[in-house]
């Protein structure tokens, strides 16, 4: 089992280029099974996740070929492509879902393990199924399993979701774009993903409209073409390398970015006491020594992302004074605070309320990663920490962050991956 040793504390300076986004990635991959077209992928992170959905296209019959020079994947789901996705393939990347909106779509079938949950929560499907039975799909769960079939093909209707689900926007967006006539999706998801996933189905031949602020009114189309798509930056991994800048008292530059995609994190940064400036698509932001507390909640998209905060837990244990989080997509996202807490921090926990008290100074210590976010924060907290820390099970953080080790030893930070 592999685990990574920091040695903190190090003030960070230089350079990170941010990778090609992990969730954006999965439902782009995903959408590529309505095609029967060549589509060429380029700027797809090197990570775990991505390397199983990958897999998981592969058992359903793609051809992929990895083009070296350009770093780019060609894929094509010609023919013969299968309509079962196993288990394995889905426990561990439980994006797997998201194969089922296409399946459906172009085949009228499909057999889908239940994704089942992971530490931060049930995970449930049920918005996804009950949208997609709205489009005429039948589905039964069997043995763990979804067996959904459409008899006759997907027809379009209006749906509004019942609570904001990413996921599910997006396996809708992809089925409706095969399905008869017009769909409405309305309380849609609107992350930049989301935008992404669209402008990738747009370039293929889809017919789908922004006609509100949540709302997405899709016309069904038959015929799609070839297409080359880059990936759009990971928004996660660009401000959790903030976060660490912040942290460190340090000075890095962020490039490869869409600063106006990340202007609530920026503005949030801001109002902590960092310096930031932007130019172009790079930012560059330094850590100052006093940090200010706050008081903020988790909020889909343009709020404050679930998937950062426990990156800014971190911070806010270095603040001047109490600070607040709390968690509203997620029911059990504070795994990493006990964690932190071994480490010197002093978070209390009321439900989906985080109470940070700030001025400490973190300790070294051996450490257990839980999930991709919180394994990111424990790097973090090491980073500032005097001493060695040790991160046991990293294969939760292999999963979202691409070279991590790489991209902090650039810029001054004392890590290295150990088995
Ligand atoms: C996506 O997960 C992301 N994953 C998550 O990132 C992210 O935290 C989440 O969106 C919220 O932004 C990918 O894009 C691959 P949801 P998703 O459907 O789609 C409930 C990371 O660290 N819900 O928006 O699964 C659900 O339980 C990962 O990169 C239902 O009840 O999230 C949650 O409480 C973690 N029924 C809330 O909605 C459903 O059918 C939001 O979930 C679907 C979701």
């Amino acid at each position: 089992m592999e685990k990574l040793e920091v040695i903190g504390a190090k003030r960070l300076k230089g350079n990170i280029s941010i990778s090609g986004s992990k969730n954006s990635s999965l439902p782009i991959l995903a959408g590529t099974l309505l095609s029967n077209k060549k589509v060429r992928i380029l700027n797809l992170p090197k990570v775990k996740d991505i390397e199983t959905m990958l897999l998981l296209l592969r058992s359903l019959g793609s051809k992929i070929k990895f083009n070296k020079k350009n770093k780019s994947v060609d894929i094509h789901n010609s023919k013969n492509i299968k309509t079962y996705v196993s288990y394995n393939l889905v426990k561990t990347m439980r994006a797997g879902i998201l194969v089922l909106g296409p399946l459906l779509a172009r085949f009228g079938k499909a057999k889908v393990s239940l994704p089942g949950g992971c530490a931060i929560g049930s995970r449930p499907v049920d918005i996804h199924l009950k949208a997609l039975s709205k489009l005429g799909v039948k589905y039964k769960i069997i043995q763990g399993y979804i067996h959904a079939k459409a008899p006759k093909g997907l027809i379009g209707n209006v749906i509004k979701f019942p609570k904001i689900s990413v996921g599910a926007t997006e396996n809708l967006i992809i089925a409706a774009s095969f399905a008869k006539g017009k769909t409405i999706l309305r309380n849609c998801a609107i992350e930049p993903e989301i935008k992404d996933l669209i402008n990738f189905l747009r370039k293929m031949g889809c017919n789908i409209k922004w006609t509100g602020q949540r709302t997405i009114t899709i016309m069904g189309v038959q015929v799609l073409q070839n297409l080359k798509y880059k990936i759009m930056f990971d928004r996660i991994e660009a401000v959790t390398y903030m976060i660490a800048s912040a942290l460190t008292g340090g000075n890095l530059k962020i490039k490869n970015v869409k600063p106006k995609i990340i202007s609530t994190e920026i503005n949030i940064l801001k109002r902590i006491g960092t310096k930031i400036k932007i130019k172009g698509n790079e930012i560059n932001i330094v850590g100052k020594r006093k940090i200010k507390n706050i008081k903020l909640k988790t909020a889909p998209y343009p709020g404050f992302p679930t998937d950062l905060q426990a990156q800014l837990m971190v911070l806010l244990c270095k603040a001047e004074g109490r600070s607040e989080i709390s968690e509203k997509i997620f029911e059990n996202r504070f795994m990493h605070a006990p964690e932190l807490n071994r480490m010197g921090a002093k978070i209390k926990i009321f439900g989906n309320k985080a109470i940070i008290e700030g001025n400490i100074n973190f300790k070294a210590a051996e450490l257990m990663a839980t999930d991709l976010r919180a394994s990111v924060s424990l790097i973090l907290a090491a980073l500032t920490a005097k001493g060695k820390s040790i991160i046991n099970r990293i294969y939760h953080l292999d999963r979202g962050y691409e070279q991590i080790e790489k991209k902090l030893s650039n810029v001054g930070a004392n890590i290295r991956r150990i088995s």
